[in-house]
């Protein structure tokens, strides 16, 4: 694509509320040791009773807006990427429009998992070749740990709540986004899944009680060796259509699942570790969110710089995965 796409500002934000690993130990057998050995993660964010995905998807909005030096009036679109939006209907897109004080845009929500804020960039980037006027409101929000079941060790120490947003658009300052690469693979699908509401998995009457399959269910092995082929090919794949060797990359930002995948994927991809941005340790896998939140923190700490070439690359359920190649 020849037209220059702008993120003209990132923003995050997370819950207040903070669980360690210790608070785990408490909950579910297990222990710092093994999370931190397994995983890399010290601390998660959760939200509280009455916050919800929209709540933390509006306050990285309103940053994003800040950096942006932009006011919501001016947003002509809004996309969610979330598995877990408040309802099933309205779309999560429709209540951070109304909390945003505005009406009338073009607002939906999007599924890929953990992949899906990339999926959001390359939605709004198809929005901006046919509309050059738009502003698109791009966000990744999660509250993963609604839909995290406490009972099972497993998973329940692995996910964190959060929103991470950009706003996209062809004029302004801000990191121009260079390409993205979009796959997916349905037949994969079984190995990680939240059925539980769904069509496939509905409830019958008022009163029936909540199953299993309400909650994240998945094969842990097999979504680490996925993950990390699909990564590093996706990345490979971004690359070579740009003409680009690794070399050019000045930072690698991978899916924050888990401490073992990123480094196995800078590994495997070849990057050294101080290319390699991860704040997996502090907010756990917040899926759609993890991109953005990690993308803002990054700019903002300075482990970006102007002039850098910035590699995202994501991995979630369905399966979904993803890169997008970003000149600072
Ligand atoms: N505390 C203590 N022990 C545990 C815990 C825990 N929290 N969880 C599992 N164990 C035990 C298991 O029961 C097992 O015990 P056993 O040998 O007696 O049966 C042992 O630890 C090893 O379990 P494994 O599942 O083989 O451990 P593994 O080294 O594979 O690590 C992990 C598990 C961390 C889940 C890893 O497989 C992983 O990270 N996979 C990717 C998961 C992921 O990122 N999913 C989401 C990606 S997509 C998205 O982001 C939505």
């Amino acid at each position: 694509m020849s037209i220059e796409i702008v993120l003209r500002g990132l923003g995050r934000h997370v819950p207040e509320k903070v669980l360690s690993n210790s608070d785990l130990e408490t909950i579910v057998e297990t222990s710092d040791e093994w999370i931190t050995t397994r995983t890399g993660i010290k601390t998660r964010h959760v939200v509280s009773e009455g916050e919800y995905t929209s709540d933390l998807a509006v306050g990285a909005a309103e940053m994003a807006l800040k950096n942006a030096g932009m006011d919501a009036e001016e947003l002509t679109h809004i996309v969610v990427a979330t598995f877990t939006p408040d309802a099933m209907v309205p779309s999560c897109a429709c209540i951070v429009e109304e909390k945003l004080g505005i009406k009338g845009r073009a607002v939906y929500d999007i599924a890929a998992a953990c992949s899906g804020f990339l999926y959001g960039l390359e939605n709004a980037r198809a929005i901006l070749a046919l509309h050059p006027e738009a502003r698109v409101l791009v966000i990744g929000a999660e509250t993963c740990t609604r839909r995290t079941n406490f009972d099972d060790r497993t998973t329940c120490v692995l996910f964190g709540d959060g929103a991470g947003a950009a706003i996209v658009t062809r004029d302004g300052d801000g990191p121009k986004i260079r390409d993205v690469k979009l796959s997916s693979d349905g037949s994969l699908s079984k190995l990680l899944t939240v059925k539980g509401g769904g069509s496939s998995s509905s409830y019958e009457k008022v009163g029936d009680p909540i199953r299993e399959d309400y909650f994240i269910q998945m094969e842990g092995r097999e979504i680490f060796k996925h993950a990390v082929r699909s990564m590093t090919t996706v990345c490979n794949q971004i690359l070579a259509d740009n003409d680009m060797t690794r070399d050019q990359l000045n930072v690698l930002i991978p899916h924050q699942a888990n401490w073992r995948i990123i480094d196995a994927v800078g590994r495997k991809f070849d990057v050294p570790p101080e290319k390699v941005f991860s704040n997996v340790e502090r907010y756990g896998n917040t899926s759609a969110a993890s991109i953005p939140i990690a993308l803002s923190e990054a700019h903002e700490t300075g482990f970006i710089k102007d002039g850098d070439v910035v590699l995202l690359t994501s991995f979630g359920g369905g399966f979904t995965w993803a890169s997008a190649l970003l000149q600072f």
